[in-house]
């Protein structure tokens, strides 16, 4: 069944697998025979026709809407807000007349998230549910609903459900910018070279064995939409491996947080973009002038022969540029998902069910 950890020691090993196959499935259901966006044209109007789109999350999914904001801005040139939907319920300022709400849920059943619906169906405003359970109560509530097509999560960290929330958002970026660009092909690209990380595990555990295990405290850092994915990579390691970790902007670290690398911290650099791959480089180098243990995970077009982690080369050549920048962040999400769950398992945890939390949230 869907629902059996088959040959796998853990579910979170099974559904980080998954994901190439995620990636082609959603393709399948979104994308026509010529690669254009298939989605009702009333939510694609709904989109286009808002002055704002708001999208309000939780967790993990809240990690996936800064990469949709990206998405939307850069892909589809609509002004996009993301709000934490715990904070955002209380403390809402929705100045725009025409507003409309995004909501990502992998549940559809987080408590914050609902509460902002509530608040926003009140005021006359209209939305769109993202949700991996089908039949989910945010599902039900919103105005449009689409599905993320992930399968069964059951692992209590999301990894899955990540990407094809951004997968998702993508399709979504390309239909309000009237199918001009495309995400097939980068998209195809990117699941095949998932495919090849996946084969080399035992590095992933090495490097986890090197550099993580033991540590007490650890940091991701990365630019742009490597600074969001080091968000995502922080909360990962910490909620399943309980080393203490952030997730920073590289070029924040300087002003206050440097001055708690010691010797032998790790610190992980994303680097995934040509424009960032050289700053990026500069502030590990600041790190590790301190002692820290840096380990670097590049994208093959900006790797050096020493970096630890060298990402499968993604034939982009004829791909549009600023659509490869936005989605390079899916194929470094798999080490770093690699990385935190080799860390909790060497560490002797139960991966898929951490101490203290639930998999999905009801309550306020
Ligand atoms: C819980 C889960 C997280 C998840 C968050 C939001 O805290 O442990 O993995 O990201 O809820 O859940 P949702 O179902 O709304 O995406």
């Amino acid at each position: 069944a869907e629902t059996d950890k088959g040959i796998y020691p853990y579910y979170m090993l099974k559904e980080i697998e998954e994901q190439p196959n995620v990636i082609r499935t959603l393709m399948k259901q979104y994308l026509d025979d010529k690669n254009q966006a298939k989605i009702d044209d009333q939510i694609i109007a709904e989109l286009k026709n808002a002055d704002r789109i708001y999208i309000v999350a939780a967790g993990t999914s809240y990690h996936a809407s800064l990469i949709g904001k990206r998405m939307f801005e850069k892909i589809a040139n609509r002004p996009t807000q993301v709000e934490i939907a715990s904070e955002f319920a209380y403390d809402s300022y929705i100045p725009e007349t025409n507003p409309f709400f995004v909501f990502l849920s992998q549940s559809g059943e987080t408590a914050d998230s609902r509460e902002v619906l509530q608040m926003i169906a009140a005021k006359g405003f209209k939305s769109l549910t993202l949700t991996n359970v089908p039949n989910s109560t945010l599902a039900r509530e919103a105005t449009y609903a689409l599905p993320l097509l992930a399968g069964p999560e059951i692992a209590v960290a999301s990894t899955k459900a990540y990407t094809a929330q951004i997968t998702v958002l993508a399709f979504l970026a390309q239909a309000m910018a009237d199918n001009k660009v495309s995400v097939a092909h980068p998209l195809a690209a990117i699941a095949v070279a998932m495919e090849a990380i996946l084969q080399d595990k035992d590095h992933y555990e090495a490097l986890a064995q090197d550099y993580l295990v033991d540590a007490s405290s650890a940091f991701y850092i990365g630019r742009a939409n490597d600074a969001e994915l080091a968000l995502e990579a922080a909360l990962k390691l910490k909620e399943i491996s309980y080393v203490h970790t952030e997730g920073f902007a590289a070029g924040e670290l300087k002003h206050g947080t440097l001055a708690l690398i010691e010797d032998n911290t790790p610190v992980i650099g994303l680097i995934t973009q040509p424009k960032t791959a050289e700053l990026t480089r500069s502030n590990l180098a600041e790190t590790q002038a301190r002692g820290a243990h840096t380990l670097i995970i590049a994208a093959d077009q900006v790797a050096h022969p020493e970096d630890q982690i060298v990402l499968p080369s993604v034939d982009s050549a004829n791909d549009d540029s600023v659509v490869v920048d936005q989605l390079a962040i899916l194929l470094a999400t798999i080490p770093v998902q690699l990385l935190s769950y080799y860390t909790s398992l060497g560490r002797g945890l139960d991966v898929d069910r951490p101490r203290n939390l639930a998999k999905s949230v009801t309550v306020q």
